[in-house]
């Protein structure tokens, strides 16, 4: 089989201030090819795909497509080109409906007029995404469907365009796993109409099932590229890190049976998706929340949290009832959560690392009317080196963080306000294999000086590796609680697909 060559870079360069993001990258992808990107948190993946795009002007380096020099001086000059983009952050307007959004600058218009015209963008918009097989209305708001939907609209956004290449920055990270399989059968499909795709993610498995070849970076420098046939993920991950990884599932809980209940909540009800909700965690214990999206698990943490408004139920806290309205109250009773959907509760983008990581303790550095800047910063560098986050300096606006290290910033800010109840929601979410095991040690770290942790994960091996106990839910109800000793990918799923009905 002879490849067709659709794009090829070489040696791209590109300098942020105190930054070598690429240092001499080569990549080239063939005609109905599936290339994966991979390397670890900062390692100058979004970075190629932006210069490749016009978001950011590469310094130096050439870009051949199709056969001709190209050089994108905007995102909307390359998608004209054919070239279109999905970005890691979710890059659309809440308040705008699911139509709305993907005809956004080229709106439909009447016949001759200048009018929109709401109903044509809505039954193009609702045969666009039948094709998909996306099953969302197009005339809701966007910021009304859950994250992984907004992204699966992101996607149908990409490609209603008239592609050759399509880049997916990240694509899964907050996808269902039947929203995965909606997207690998979509990209399958566009692969066979010749569309080349450039594949970012930190999920090896999706690697290993979806892509036809790999690219490793490293530091912003290129490694090399496998044929993802002959490859094995150890190996990948050995290119992307320089060492190898073991995880080994918990097979024992470390909580010791008379730990004390810290947290009691009785017969909760929230919102649609919070119904009649009983757990109780101990001191010192990692209690997993498994279940699939749209079980209420992530509903639960917020109603805990006073993000949410309760409707019915008790809390109770290290054995005394406690009112929750609101997330200071949360915060105030040493409860912590970190957010799924960081950009919308836990970052503020233009701040930079420091002010970050203080966010929810500021009151702790003030002195009279002023801030104790110099504790802010040893706090602040301390944990940027716990969690090696990639950053030229504390002082760093955020927004310039790659994705997964703004992540990293969020646990900061938690673990520096010192809760004794952590609720992680989806806490690897987008992070690389390295920085993965690092949190991963930091949570066994953290119980086992005596926090209780509530971990939120789609990913069961995560659950299986990290909990001491699993509690699943579904539709809105626990369905199930296992010890450890006892869990295994097939009963959690079991629980986890447990109908009311049944
Ligand atoms: N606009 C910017 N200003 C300054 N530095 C930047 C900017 N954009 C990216 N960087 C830096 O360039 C490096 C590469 O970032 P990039 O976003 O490409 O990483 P990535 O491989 O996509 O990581 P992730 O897996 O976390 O998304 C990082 O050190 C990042 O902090
Ligand atoms: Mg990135």
């Amino acid at each position: 089989m002879s490849a067709e060559l659709v794009l090829s870079l070489k040696n791209i360069e590109k300098s942020f201030t105190g930054v070598r993001a690429l240092k001499g990258v080569d990549f080239d992808l063939n005609r109905g090819e599936i290339h994966a990107l991979v390397g670890e948190n900062g390692a100058g993946k979004s970075t190629l795909v932006k210069a490749l795009t016009g978001i950011v002007e590469k310094d130096s380096g050439e870009i051949l497509y199709l056969g001709h020099y190209f050089n994108p001086r905007s995102p909307k000059q390359a998608l004209e080109m054919g070239i279109g983009i999905v970005h890691q952050e979710l890059n659309m307007m809440d308040h705008l409906t699911v139509a709305q959004n993907i005809f956004i600058g080229r709106e439909s218009t009447t016949a001759g007029g200048w009018f929109l015209n709401e109903r044509e963008q809505n039954r193009r918009t609702e045969e666009l995404l039948k094709r998909l097989k996306m099953n969302i209305e197009p005339d809701v708001t966007l910021g009304s469907l859950t994250v992984g939907k907004q992204q699966m609209v992101e996607i149908a956004k990409a490609v209603s365009h008239d592609l050759r290449v399509l880049i997916l920055d990240e694509p899964t990270a907050a996808l269902t796993d039947n929203e995965i399989s909606e997207l690998f059968a979509i990209m399958r499909d566009l692969a066979s109409q010749g569309v080349g795709m450039i594949y970012i993610s930190h999920r090896m498995d999706e690697i290993g099932k979806i892509t036809d070849r790999v690219t490793v970076l490293r530091d912003g420098e290129y490694v090399g590229t496998r044929t993802t046939s002959e490859v094995t993920k150890a190996e990948i991950i050995n290119m992307m890190v320089g060492r190898t990884i073991y995880e080994a599932p918990k097979t024992t809980s470390n909580v010791a049976p008379d730990a004390p209940v810290v947290l009691k909540v009785d017969r909760l009800n929230a919102g649609r998706l919070v119904k009649n909700v009983s757990f109780e965690l101990r001191r010192g214990e990692i209690l997993g929340f498994a279940g699939l999206m749209g079980a209420g698990r992530t509903e639960t943490a917020r109603a805990v949290f006073g993000a949410d408004q309760i409707q019915s139920g008790t809390i109770q806290i290290k054995g005394r009832p406690v009112l929750i309205r609101t997330p200071a109250d949360a915060v105030a009773h040493g409860v912590g959560y970190l957010s799924e959907d960081r950009k919308r509760y836990g970052l503020a983008l233009n701040l930079t690392v420091k002010e970050n990581a203080v966010l929810a303790t500021y009151e702790k550095f003030q002195k009279g009317l002023f801030v104790h800047a110099k504790r802010v910063e040893s706090v602040t560098e301390e944990y940027v080196e716990r969690l090696s986050i990639k950053t030229p300096s504390i002082d760093q606006i955020l927004r310039n963080l790659s994705g997964g290290n703004q992540q990293k910033v969020v646990i900061a800010k938690w673990l520096i306000r010192n809760c004794d109840i952590l609720i992680f929601d989806e806490p690897t979410r987008g992070i690389d294999v390295g920085a993965k095991s690092e949190i991963y040690s930091l949570m066994n770290e953290l119980a086992n000086q005596g926090k209780s942790i509530i971990m939120i994960s789609s990913e069961l091996p995560e659950v299986l590796r990290m909990s001491d106990r699993v509690l699943v839910m579904c539709e809105g109800r626990v369905t199930g609680q296992l010890d450890i000793a006892d869990a295994n990918q097939e009963e959690i799923m079991k629980y986890a697909t447990m109908r009311e009905q049944e």
